[in-house]
């Protein structure tokens, strides 16, 4: 069977995406053949078109898509025809302890074809079903940002109704933490360079909101709206911009979670005074199968759904990451591949 796939080819400075042609390799018996729904965008997809060297010849782009099973190998029983489902963001990492070897297997990544294609082939044990009251736009959301939220606020943070959590950015990591953490009863601060991402922020159930742009001392913002005592849950995303002051703002025997590197990889955080307020530091490299099924679990039991704030076309492709390194979103941006 023919599929119709994105591919990065090298460019100057920017792999460029190209529309290419592949013949789909019959099914093993442990397999299963996805029709692509959608598709969404991370910033990791940025980076990996800037780290082109990285990247295997004809690399088929992004992490997280959902879509309909259209056949199954002679082995699979969990799965058949109709199904709708979406693979994990490593095609090896199920369950248990992460380790060296995941990393290779990450979907969209420099050694493993991604998911912006027609058709797609995964294992039985790599996919997750996706909750009945989502579209397959808003399940395509969640492989990556969703599992690494999830991750970070429920697996390692073990976050408890009423404490505080503080987001960086109004991306998809921040937006998904956001609905999770707010549906869980916690109380949810944002920051965002946006008056306008802050009210919509609001409206979403943000408990305090912080325009980092007018108060470049945020965290002397959330130690005053936590009454001095400090923010129990911190989701670093910024990396060298942010991290000093996630230091200070963090609370006693408050967790943060080393997700990102939106301001560079760099990060040199003086890290002593954590002792001194027995915090943490988690670091989260997304999730496993099991985590995803987790989040879909909580996910339909409160009924989330994900926030969309842009969608394109398939052919449209370049235009959703435009919109992305432009960083005028709130929430994801979608690819509609169906
Ligand atoms: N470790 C992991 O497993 C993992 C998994 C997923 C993502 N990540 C990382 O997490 C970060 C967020 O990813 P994403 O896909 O959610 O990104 P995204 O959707 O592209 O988020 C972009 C938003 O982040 C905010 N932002 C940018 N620079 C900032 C800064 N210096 N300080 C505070 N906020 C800033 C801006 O929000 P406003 O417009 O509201 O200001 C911007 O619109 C990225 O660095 C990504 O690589 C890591």
């Amino acid at each position: 069977m023919l599929t119709r796939q994105y591919e990065l080819s090298p460019g100057n400075h920017y792999a460029q995406l190209k529309i290419g042609t592949r013949e789909l390799p019959g099914l093993s018996p442990t397999q299963i053949l996805i029709r692509v729904g959608a598709a969404s965008l991370n910033y990791r997809d940025l980076l990996i078109r800037k780290m082109q060297d990285d990247n295997q010849p004809h690399l088929v782009p992004l992490s997280d898509a959902a879509g309909t099973v259209v056949a199954v190998g002679s082995a699979v029983a969990q799965w058949r025809e109709g199904d709708r489902v979406s693979p994990g963001f490593f095609a090896d990492w199920v369950a248990g302890a992460f380790r060296l070897h995941h990393m290779a297997s990450a979907l969209g990544g420099g050694q493993t074809n991604g998911v912006l294609a027609e058709y797609i082939v995964a294992d039985e044990a790599a996919i997750v079903a996706v909750p009945e009251h989502l579209s397959l736009a808003e399940a395509a959301t969640l492989p990556c940002a969703g599992v690494t939220a999830w991750h970070a606020l429920f697996e390692r943070g073990n976050l408890q109704a009423g404490e505080t959590v503080l987001v960086q950015g109004t991306g998809g990591v921040a937006i998904l933490a956001l609905q999770l953490a707010g549906a869980h009863g916690a109380k949810v601060i944002v920051t965002s360079s946006s008056d306008e991402k802050l009210a919509r922020a609001r409206q979403l159930g943000a408990w305090q909101t912080i325009n980092y742009r007018e108060h470049a001392d945020w965290d002397r913002v959330a130690l005053e709206m936590t009454n001095g005592t400090g923010v129990d849950h911190i989701l670093e995303l910024g990396g060298p911009d942010t991290y000093s002051r996630s230091l200070k703002a963090i609370g006693y025997g408050g967790r943060i979670a080393q997700i990102g590197v939106l301001s560079g990889f760099d990060a040199a955080p003086h890290i002593t005074p954590m002792q001194f307020k027995n915090a943490s530091i988690n670091g989260i490299c997304v999730g496993s199968v099991a985590h995803y099924a987790r989040l879909n679990q909580f996910i339909s039991e409160h009924k989330i759904h994900p926030l969309i704030d842009q969608s394109f076309a398939y052919e449209e492709a370049d235009a959703g990451y435009a919109a992305l390194a432009a960083a005028g979103h709130m929430g994801k941006l979608v690819i509609n591949v169906d």
